[in-house]
């Protein structure tokens, strides 16, 4: 029986929602809404595999879930919600620590990358982290997840417990009348021209929530003169835009700057250098900061109405928490049942 498609998305409620977040993730969120059924959580269990302060963590939660509705995600038709309301989610998550083998997360380059120099002092959450991704998307069965480039490995190790526990099951899943697998495989969706939006200061390095510097990033809550100022300030190279996409090899600020540009104009970057090829950086930029401000000012204003009436998004989430138990809650009881566990 072939599973039915769903589409599975999280985003981490750690502060400073930037333009790789919307890009890579978000724009493509609001795309899949009109042809399948999604879920779009706001992962605050998470988050803390890294301290956050409670306050600001409840705050982020409610910043995201604005960002999710101010981009064009519609809490109606789909479900919104905070991973924490549905427990479900560690439950699932706890199983899958015993499928998951230690060789496959010592292979994790995120792990190693958030908990640096100093392993020992990490949390142990930080490690089974990818578990807890995999129970995400499995306790709905779901068939897609839209996410960045540096997502995909953690993608493959939810294909890769979904795959042990078919197999380690296989007995008793059989038995529940699923003769080709509880779990379905879940398909990564990295698409688009900007699925690894780059540090506006260092072509080499993501752009990210947690680096020091707010100029490396473009925030979806930065207004217009601020967009403008780090476009006008990001690091460039010296020679005019290339007219074909291969110019922009070894050109990683070049390459990154076209990339965001394509992302925001809906574009391809070949369509962007036949527009731009020749030009000067200096020209380049002020179309872009145009084209970004264009686009993202409308969702920074829309986000600050709705977190102004924080009870009308806590309403929001916890309406999306009771329609995806609906969803988890058979899925969990049969997962229960294959494993052996008893209930009553
Ligand atoms: P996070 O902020 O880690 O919760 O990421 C939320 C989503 O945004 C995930 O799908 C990430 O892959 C995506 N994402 C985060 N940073 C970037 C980036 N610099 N470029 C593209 N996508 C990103
Ligand atoms: N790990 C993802 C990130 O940091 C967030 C996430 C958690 C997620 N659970 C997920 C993404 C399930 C897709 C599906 O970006």
């Amino acid at each position: 029986m072939a599973h039915k498609t769903r589409v599975f998305s999280g985003v981490q409620p750690t502060g400073n929602l930037h333009l790789g977040n919307y890009l890579g993730a978000i724009t493509r969120f609001v795309k899949l809404q009109a042809d399948h059924d999604c879920l779009y959580c706001v992962v605050d269990l998470h988050a803390i595999t890294t301290f956050q302060d409670p306050d600001e963590l409840a705050r982020n939660t409610r910043e995201v879930t604005a960002a999710f509705i101010a981009s064009g995600i519609d809490p109606a038709r789909h479900i919104v919600f905070n991973q924490s309301q549905v427990s479900g989610h560690a439950e699932l998550a706890w199983i899958f620590n015993c499928v998951a083998r230690l060789g496959w997360l010592n292979r994790m380059t995120q792990f190693k990358e958030k908990a640096g120099k100093d392993r020992e002092a990490a949390s142990a959450g930080l490690y089974v982290y990818p578990n807890l991704m995999a129970a995400d998307i499995l306790l709905y069965h779901a068939t897609h997840v839209p996410v960045g480039e540096d997502q995909k490995q953690h993608l493959e190790l939810a294909r890769d417990i979904a795959q042990k526990f078919n197999n380690d099951f296989a007995k008793t899943i059989a038995r529940a009348g699923y003769p080709d697998g509880f779990f379905p495989l879940p398909e990564p969706l990295i698409t688009g021209p900007a699925t690894r939006v780059m540090s506006l200061r260092d072509g080499t390095r993501k752009m990210s929530k947690s680096e020091e510097s707010d100029m490396t990033r473009i925030n979806l809550t930065d207004d217009a003169d601020l967009i403008a100022k780090k476009i006008k300030k990001a690091k460039t190279d010296p020679e005019p835009l290339p007219s074909e996409v291969k110019g922009l090899e070894a050109r990683p600020e070049a390459d990154n700057l076209v990339g965001i540009y394509a992302g925001l104009a809906e574009i391809s970057k070949d369509d962007v250098l036949r527009e731009f090829g020749g030009a000067t950086f200096s020209k380049f930029k002020e179309a872009l900061a145009e084209l970004a401000t264009a686009r993202l000012t409308p969702i920074g204003d829309e986000m600050r109405q709705l977190l102004a009436d924080p009870v009308e998004i806590d309403r929001i989430l916890s309406d999306g928490a009771r329609r995806a138990h609906d969803i988890a809650d058979p899925i969990l009881a049969k997962t229960k049942d294959i494993v052996g566990f008893i209930r009553s």
